[in-house]
């Protein structure tokens, strides 16, 4: 039988900023894992990669779109990075590619604080979450951001924030999560 987990330890990975033409298959992505992540208009897509191309990624494995991080520096708390939506395609989870994209993407803000939300259900995301502040030797701090009365109860789970920081220059610089071979 193969063995799994030495196939995934030798899988090369490719994070780089997200470009418009991604967006047709960042789309196919979102789509096949609804209901776990939101899906927003192609407009919306097309917006983030015009506009905040330098804090959302993607990662490639052999030529293919399998990961994709959104997210944006807030206009009114420039030191904090804001992560709206992750997604890893399914058969390449349990590579720590979460993690791998938000350091990315911190890295690339170039900020103090990490914010993002989870909703009560996705213990990984929390997880990981956790295990991002553990890795930047940062504290964390939790609070409800918008209750399921805000979506109007209309099947939206509450929206718990996470915010990391402050993150040392230092920490930041040194943290790796995933050696990219290539
Ligand atoms: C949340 C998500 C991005 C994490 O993906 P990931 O980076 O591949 O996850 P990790 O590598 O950190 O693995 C985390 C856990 O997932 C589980 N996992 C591992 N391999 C897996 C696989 N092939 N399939 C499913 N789950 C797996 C394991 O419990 C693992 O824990 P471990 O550290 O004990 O191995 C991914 O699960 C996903 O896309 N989910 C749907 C969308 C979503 O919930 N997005 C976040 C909110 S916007």
């Amino acid at each position: 039988m193969l063995d799994m987990s030495v196939e995934k330890s030798v899988l090369d990975f490719n994070i780089r900023n997200l470009k418009v033409e991604d967006i047709k298959e960042v789309y196919k992505l979102l789509v096949e894992n609804r209901p776990y992540v939101g899906l927003n208009s192609r407009y919306t897509y097309f917006l983030l990669a015009r506009d905040f191309s330098n804090t959302c990624v993607i990662t490639e494995h052999d030529g293919k779109i399998i990961g994709f991080s959104s997210g944006y520096i807030s206009p009114s708390r420039t030191d904090t990075f804001f992560n709206w939506e992750t997604v890893v395609h399914k058969d390449y989870r349990g590579n720590k590619l979460q993690k791998t994209m938000l350091l990315q993407q911190i890295k690339n803000a170039n900020v103090k604080y990490f914010e993002g939300t989870v909703n009560p259900s996705n213990q990984v995301s929390e997880s990981n979450f956790l295990e991002l502040a553990e890795l930047l030797n940062a504290k964390f701090e939790k609070k409800i951001l918008f209750k399921e009365e805000d979506f109007e109860n209309d099947g939206h789970e509450t929206e718990i924030l996470y915010r990391i920081g402050p993150i040392a220059q230092s920490k930041l610089r040194t943290t790796e999560i995933i050696q990219n071979s290539r």
